[in-house]
């Protein structure tokens, strides 16, 4: 466990969202407002469903800062749900459930099956209401003060979408810096550093919707100016690579991560494969290549970290692509099918993504340069960065 750690809690049609971090250092400069920047980019992405227009997202702090700064004490975010006006009675924490709201078809792809097995539910709602991505809302708003910790220290953490689909970026990529990427894809409803593309991307998305279907993607975080030596080889649970894809991995409907060129290494020689080392006065050690994506041997190198990550299609289907499945009580056959879903939520997918990766990356930065007072650790992170240029 991490020096920096948080719980979340709420359900997707709750009254609100909740997170807990405990481990900020005391004098961090955070505003509302900074988180719900982020907020606002994980509602954004074309192909979202109904849901995301009912709600706006802002977050509320309960604890933890006083007049703008970390006091170092636990930091509580809440996010309220707008949509709970409208379920009060299916969610309520007293009463009763009436069986005509019960949920008793699980979707193929979703936690409802298996979630009810294990925790014997006959109301899958008892399931989807916690597996749902909603979740993820708060991570971002830990993610966003965990970006503002690395943003202080000269560490910017960004993500965009490499492919949704069949449909790809990848090949325009190529000698285009990450933070231009990052910058052009702000300004794309599919988050591709391509906005010129958007309208194609709009289209297999539109296609997709009126075939009732759903599409997955490919999204790439990556992360610059990362000092060399976060993480650690010593020891299987403080590899930061490991500790990274585990953050990923984690986030709902995400099949698949690599860090650098992942499993493209795979395939070549190892001449090929690794990055050769280079030194220069006033700069040390350096890399003319970054395959390995910033990360060597479970620690951080000094270049920029580059995560990839797999989102398979949204299992929600409309009616006309319904899939086989079981109602769990009468055992008949029927077809999953449901009326509101995203069609695709690779673009939101990227910014949990960057919410993910950089609590990973702050927790390895306290884990490092302490956790008490942040004007000390900032000045600490200073020297050392001073310190690894003339070794
Ligand atoms: C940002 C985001 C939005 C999502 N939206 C939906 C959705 O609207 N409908 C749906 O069925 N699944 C959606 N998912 C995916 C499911 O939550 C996920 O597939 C499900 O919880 C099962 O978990 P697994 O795919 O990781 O096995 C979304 C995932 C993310 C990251």
């Amino acid at each position: 466990m991490g020096i920096l750690r948080f719980l979340n809690a709420g359900e997707s049609h709750g009254p609100a969202l909740t997170a807990i971090i405990e481990g900020v250092p005391a004098n961090l400069q955070i505003s509302t407002d900074y988180i719900n920047r982020e907020l606002a980019r994980r509602q954004q992405g074309y192909g979202r469903g109904g849901r995301m227009k009912i709600e706006k997202d802002r977050a509320e702090i309960l604890s933890g800062v006083r007049f703008g700064r970390t006091l170092g004490s636990p930091i509580t975010i809440m996010v309220r749900n707008r949509d709970w006006e409208n379920w009060t009675d299916v969610m309520a924490v007293e009463g009763e459930p009436t069986e005509k709201r019960e949920i008793t078809n699980p979707r193929p792809g979703h936690a409802d099956l298996s979630g009810g097995i294990k925790y014997g539910f006959t109301d899958l709602r008892n399931v989807l209401e916690r597996a749902s991505a909603r979740e993820t809302t708060t991570r971002v708003a830990v993610g966003a003060v965990c970006k503002k910790m690395l943003e202080d220290v000269g560490i910017k953490v960004g993500s965009y979408v490499v492919s949704i689909g069949e449909l790809s970026v990848r090949e325009l990529l190529e000698g285009m810096p990450l933070e231009e990427r990052f910058e052009r894809a702000e300004r794309s409803v599919v988050r591709t550093p391509f906005p010129e593309e958007d309208e194609k991307f709009k289209k297999l998305i539109d296609l997709a919707r009126e075939e009732g279907e759903s599409l997955g993607g490919v999204f790439e975080v990556f992360a610059t100016g990362v000092p060399v030596g976060l993480g650690s080889y010593v020891h299987w649970d403080r590899r930061l690579d490991g500790r990274i894809s585990q953050a990923v991995m984690s986030i709902q409907a995400i099949k698949g991560v690599e860090i650098g060129e992942g499993f493209g290494l795979a395939k070549k020689f190892g001449s090929q494969a690794h990055d050769e080392i280079f030194w220069e006065e006033g700069k040390g050690f350096y890399r003319k290549t970054n395959r390995a994506g910033g990360i060597e041997g479970g620690m951080t190198n000094g270049e920029p970290i580059i995560v990839r990550a797999a989102m398979k299609p949204i299992p929600t289907l409309m009616k006309k692509k319904a899939l086989h499945s079981v109602n769990i009580k009468t055992k008949q056959p029927f077809d999953a099918a449901k009326e509101r879903s995203d069609v695709v939520a690779v673009p939101a997918a990227a910014v949990v993504g960057e919410a993910m990766v950089s609590f990973v990356l702050a927790q390895a930065l306290l884990e490092k340069f302490g956790n008490d007072n942040w004007e000390e650790i900032k000045k600490r992170v200073e020297e050392y960065r001073r310190y690894t240029k003339s070794f």
